[in-house]
């Protein structure tokens, strides 16, 4: 299901909330704010899944990524830093496996949990890496395992799935510290 190349169409299901008659994937985002910081969000997309009609997947529950192209796999061994930066390009990861703890280098929010997220590898390990300008981000994989990611770059920020801002910081569940 996961092609190296191209994965215009996601049909794992991450963290999704459910609304009156639709659900919605809801993912944490590294943004740039309006002080040109890195800043982490949880967003809701705001197109609902939708049912496949493909064969060997019909019925189920997809999201479709609009220009995904020239997707990376990753393989990250244990104990990595990977330092300061921003996002290379506007993109999604999706990590398989592992744990990535992303901070920022400046304090964006008064509650500092906003300022943090621990990303575990699996069906909710969906980002948006997005701050491809501003302060950048720290992401770290302190887990004794290597953490394998998908990188899917966006082909333009209109390949920016249409979303709501649900709240400052990282989405429940990825807030707080987990292992260590
Ligand atoms: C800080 O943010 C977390 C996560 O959004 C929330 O659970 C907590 O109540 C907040 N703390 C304060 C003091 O507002
Ligand atoms: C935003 O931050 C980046 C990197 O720190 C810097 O190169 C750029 O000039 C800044 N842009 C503005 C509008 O301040």
């Amino acid at each position: 299901m996961l092609s190296s190349t191209y994965l215009p169409l996601l049909t794992l299901l991450p963290a999704f909330a459910a609304a009156a008659n639709a659900t919605y994937l809801t993912a944490t985002a590294i943004v740039t704010n309006g002080q040109n910081h890195s800043a982490l969000e949880c967003w809701e997309f705001s197109t609902p899944l939708t049912v496949s009609s493909d064969a060997g997947t019909r019925g189920v529950s997809i999201f479709n990524f609009a220009s995904v192209a020239n997707a990376v796999y990753t393989v990250i061994p244990p104990r990595f830093n990977g330092g300061t930066h921003n996002a290379p390009h506007l993109q999604i990861v999706l990590f398989l496996s592992g744990l990535a703890h992303i901070t920022l280098p400046e304090r964006t929010s008064l509650n500092a949990s906003h300022d943090e997220a621990w990303i575990l590898g699996g069906a909710d390990g969906l980002v948006l890496a997005l701050d491809v300008a501003g302060t950048g981000h720290v992401t770290t994989y302190p887990s004794d395992e290597p953490t394998v990611s998908v990188q899917l770059p966006l082909a333009g920020s209109e390949g920016v799935p249409a979303h709501r801002v649900l709240g400052a910081g990282p989405c429940a569940g990825e807030g707080q510290v987990v292992g260590g």
